[in-house]
């Protein structure tokens, strides 16, 4: 799948109340060869059996491959506001055989989840986000002390993102996590049309 055509027709499946084959579509493995997920999860580094969230999980994309990276020991909450993206993760979950991923129904303005994660994930969620500086900062509370976030985000450019504003630019999700509380801890130029900042908490 191309990145922009795909966005786009992404966008067009939703609008015309198709979530679930939007859905499908994001999850289409020819996405794998710009979205570089495995090369997105080694920059997390994540240890095995941490806490992760997935935030705006949608159908799972990288739901899988960091329910992968925690292992066996570890847990990740797959956070979706959509019910049509948790039944798919759900349905996914059994055929799978997955037993580290927990379906979280959130909130748009609660991430609802049942422990503090080590680290939150979102991939392409950043700028569906409402109010996202009092949602950040209220989602410290979920945060083990020396949390992380990692935010992907689309950048604003082209048709796609911009006109249509799919997409956040870096610079403005970095102020507003500096506002929330967080400080810029790492920066990766890794996927082209998107920037991937990792924040941890100031008070850490
Ligand atoms: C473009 S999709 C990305 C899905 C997935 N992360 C991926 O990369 O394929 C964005 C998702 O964020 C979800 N979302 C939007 N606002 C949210 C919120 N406040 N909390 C949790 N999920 C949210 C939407 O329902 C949608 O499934």
């Amino acid at each position: 799948m191309n990145r922009s055509f795909g966005a786009l027709f992404t966008i067009c499946l939703w609008f015309a109340g198709c979530a679930e084959l939007a859905y499908q579509y994001m999850n289409d493995p020819s996405r794998d060869s710009w979205q570089k997920p495995e090369e997105v999860i080694e920059k997390l580094a994540i240890k095995p059996g941490v806490r992760v969230a997935d935030l705006g999980a949608g159908g799972g994309y990288f739901t899988w491959y960091l329910a992968g990276a925690v292992g066996q020991e570890g847990t990740v909450y797959a956070v979706e506001i959509n019910e049509t993206g948790l039944s798919m993760i759900k349905k996914e979950m059994q055929s799978r055989g997955i037993t580290n991923v927990v379906p979280i129904h959130a909130d748009p303005s609660n991430p609802k989840l049942p422990e503090p994660v080590d680290l939150v994930f979102s991939c392409d969620a950043y700028h569906h986000i409402e109010n996202r500086v009092t949602y950040f900062r209220s989602l410290g509370r979920y945060l083990k002390p020396d949390g992380r976030v990692a935010i992907l985000d689309f950048h604003p450019h082209g048709f796609v993102s911009g006109l249509l504003g799919h997409g956040t630019a870096k610079e403005e999700v970095r102020r507003e996590m500096e506002s929330a509380g967080y400080l810029l801890s790492a920066d990766f130029d890794l996927i082209d049309g998107q920037h991937f900042q990792i924040f941890s908490r100031k008070d850490s």
